[in-house]
């Protein structure tokens, strides 16, 4: 059976994040661009509708939601506003889906109920000065004090790393034993010994807060690591799976966002007597972006049914990554062209746009990754 139909319920979710993009989003973009703000009071409504946990089971405070639904509302949050859609993507695929999957109840009674509802924002703590492809060479260490765990180390690049009032910190607990070795943990940000550092002055994204993230003799219970033993480097990887979808739909936003300026543009600018989208160099364009746009969206939306369906999307997720981030570069990069002076000024969006799509090639791993990833299955 094969149905490319999408059901009422997805494209009232469609809309929804459609509607709620351009009226709450699109006002105050660029401002927020130029002055990295954080989207604090738009990411509060954007819990209030659901946006950030949409697929959490509705005991927990979710939206109860499909992966599918998520994909549909991430590329219309992500046409209008990356650094909103970044934070919503963390909070959705990293944080509330690991919690819900890997935690025990009494976890998701106390962190989950929070996250789902956007009463409290997540982050994930992977990336190090040193570790950044290289997950395995944690240096952040969490040595085990018998009822709690003592935290050391520093995270750079953390999506949400002052908004978030809840981190999944990964950590290594034992050396020897590599990736074996390594755990994740609830860590609260108002815990003695957790500092928030400097914050990044980035090329795009800007109004998404990224920072690095301290810790010094923290004190982790216990009872906030998550899973077994040793089963921290697998959640990791487990968690930035599903996050591949996330970050994908993203990129395929930034991308339709692009080609939606692009067609309005061309059907309103005049250049040798006539509108631009009459000239073959304008239209082949078009052309190219709505069909490398198609294959990007059939991409995340087949990873998200192979997950909806609970089969294993590790290939499918990191194949649509790879392939929706460098459709969104190099639409954004033919937006900016199509547009030609226009485009290089901020007023147009589609300058930011080709800033925001360069970081889906580099975050929840890099193209490289991806290629890592999608060759090891292949050649298996
Ligand atoms: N599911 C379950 N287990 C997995 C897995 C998966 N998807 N992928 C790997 N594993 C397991 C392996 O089976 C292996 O376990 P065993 O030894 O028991 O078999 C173990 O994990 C180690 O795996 P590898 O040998 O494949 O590890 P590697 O060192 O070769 O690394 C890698 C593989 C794909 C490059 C990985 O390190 C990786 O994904 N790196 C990128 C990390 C990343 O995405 N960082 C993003 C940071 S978060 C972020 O960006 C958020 C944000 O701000 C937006």
């Amino acid at each position: 059976m094969m149905n490319f139909e999408l059901t009422e319920e997805h494209l009232a979710v469609q809309q929804a994040a459609r509607d709620f993009a351009q009226t709450e989003l699109l006002p105050g973009v660029i401002e927020r661009d130029t002055h990295q703000q954080f989207p604090a009071e738009q990411i509060k409504k954007m819990g209030e509708l659901g946006f950030m946990g949409m697929m959490v089971d509705p005991k927990y405070g979710g939206g109860g939601m499909d992966t599918i639904s998520y994909v549909l509302a991430m590329e219309e949050i992500s046409k209008v506003d990356a650094s909103a859609s970044v934070c919503m993507s963390v909070n959705n695929s990293l944080v509330c889906w690991g919690i819900e999957t890997f935690c025990n109840e009494d976890q998701k009674m106390k962190y989950l109920t929070r996250l789902a509802t956007g009463e409290k924002i997540g982050a994930f703590l992977l990336s190090e000065p040193e570790a950044g492809s290289d997950a395995t060479s944690q240096r952040t260490t969490a040595i085990d004090m018998g009822d709690h765990y003592l935290l050391n180390g520093t995270k750079n690049w953390i999506t949400n790393g002052n908004s978030a009032s809840y981190y999944i910190v990964i950590a290594q607990t034992d050396v020897a034993k590599g990736h074996k070795g390594i755990n994740a943990f609830i860590v609260e940000k108002e815990w003695a010994g957790v500092t928030v550092g400097k914050k990044e002055d980035k090329m795009g994204i800007r109004g998404s807060d990224t920072h690095s993230i301290m810790f010094q003799d923290v004190k982790v219970p216990k009872e906030n690591r998550i899973g077994e033993d040793g089963f921290g480097f697998k959640f990791a990887m487990k968690v930035l799976s599903g996050g591949r979808i996330g970050i994908a739909s993203q990129a395929l936003g930034i991308a339709s966002g692009a080609y939606e300026l692009s067609l309005k543009y061309s059907k309103e600018r005049k250049a040798f007597g006539t509108e631009i989208m009459n000239h073959q160099a304008i239209a082949f364009k078009l052309a190219d972006m709505a069909t490398e746009i198609e294959a990007a969206r059939l991409l995340c939306l087949k990873a998200a049914w192979m997950k909806d369906q609970h089969l294993n999307y590790d290939r499918a997720s990191a194949m649509a990554k790879l392939y929706a981030s460098e459709v969104a570069m190099k639409t954004t990069v033919e937006a900016v062209q199509v547009h030609g002076g226009y485009g290089y000024v901020k007023e147009y969006h589609v300058e930011r746009l080709m800033r925001d799509a360069k970081i889906t090639q580099i975050y929840e791993g890099t193209s490289e990754v991806q290629r890592v990833v999608i060759s090891r299955d292949v050649l298996k």
